[in-house]
């Protein structure tokens, strides 16, 4: 009987981790593929020289920092980050880890987005090229990626990273703050599922401890302990940081900062709105959006764009190269 619960377990979570991941490779192996084809080589002179992270900038990385991690040219994107920005405040830069070629589709769609340039131009919000390997549209690669040792040295001084996807929001009615969350070494939405795992997709994280965790254990070793393909970030990062004894928070509590698959009224946060399994989510979208409206920017996250011949006008034509990543991009 154990073994028979141990075993559904195990299935639960793969179904749960499969159907979280299951959208990013789909669509960015799918969509990002024809866009690319419009995409020819790079002008040299692209590359900005001197990064916006230099420590002299207002926004250099601090106490606190934001990243989102995205190699699809998501329609809502622009939107999205602008209003991450917003909420979180100028304490909070926002590194955006992307491919140049998305940055110029982005670029195209939005006319150049003023307001987007702005915050890129101060700093508030940083292009970081990815690097490219390991490949994220790869079943475990942004696991691989999260876990690895250059991406937390992305995160300089930071103490605390709150990780976003662009299935997520940050409600602004909500009356509740980050800072509110920081005594957890890692929160996220309650997995009702997964024993003691909180979702990634939207996270508080405790820099110190992440830098920890992958200083000691490495994710490819752990291939094969949860799904066939291995652990997704989350929980691994969960498990490992239960056995140092990390703080997190009560379910109820989680629910206070995003909800997911569970329910919670005004959280602060909002992950996985786009997915048609989180039954809980369809059936109030309308009691959510009546004081979230902003949750429509999640929502329509699997949207790529497909420029118009207008669009293409302005499109500088490129193709991503072979990088170590890091390296600051402008936008435009
Ligand atoms: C982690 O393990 C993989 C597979 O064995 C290996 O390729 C990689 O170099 C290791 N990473 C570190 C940081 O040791």
């Amino acid at each position: 009987m154990r073994g028979r619960i141990a075993a559904l377990s195990c299935l639960l979570l793969f179904l749960i981790t499969a159907s979280t991941y299951w959208w990013r490779s789909t669509d960015s192996d799918g969509h990002h593929q024809s866009l690319s084809d419009l995409l020819a080589p790079l002008s040299s002179g692209y590359y900005s020289s001197s990064p916006s992270s230099a420590s002299n900038s207002p926004f250099a990385i601090k106490q606190k920092v934001a990243v989102i991690i995205e190699t699809r040219p998501v329609r809502t994107l622009i939107p999205l980050i602008l209003h991450f920005a917003s909420v979180l405040g100028p304490e909070w830069p926002i590194l955006f880890f992307t491919r140049p070629s998305v940055v110029r589709t982005l670029a195209a769609l939005g006319h150049g987005s003023a307001p987007f340039a702005r915050m890129v131009q101060s700093g508030q919000i940083q292009i970081v090229e990815l690097p490219s390997e390991p490949d994220l549209g790869k079943y475990l690669g942004l696991s691989r990626f999260l876990a690895s040792e250059w991406f937390w040295k992305q995160m300089g001084s930071a103490e605390y990273m709150l990780n976003f996807q662009s299935d997520s929001v940050l409600c602004a009615n909500s009356g509740r703050r980050v800072e509110d969350f920081f005594e957890y070494d890692f929160v996220g939405a309650y997995h009702p599922w997964v024993d003691g795992a909180f979702n990634g997709g939207l996270s508080l994280r405790n820099v110190e401890m992440a830098r920890r965790v992958i200083g000691m254990y490495n994710i490819s070793d752990d291939v094969g302990a949860g799904t066939d393909d291995g652990l997704y970030e989350d929980v691994w990062f969960c498990n490992k940081m239960k056995d140092m004894g990390a703080r997190f928070p009560s379910p109820e509590r989680a629910s206070e900062f995003a909800i997911d698959m569970t329910w919670s009224e005004r959280p602060l946060g909002i992950h996985g709105l786009n997915r048609p399994n989180r039954e809980q989510q369809q059936e109030k979208k309308k009691e959510i959006y009546a004081w979230c409206p902003e949750a429509a920017l999640a929502d329509s996250s699997t949207e790529v764009v497909e420029l118009n011949e207008d669009e293409k006008k302005s499109l500088k034509i490129m193709q991503d190269k072979k990088t170590k990543g890091g390296t600051r991009l402008p936008f435009g």
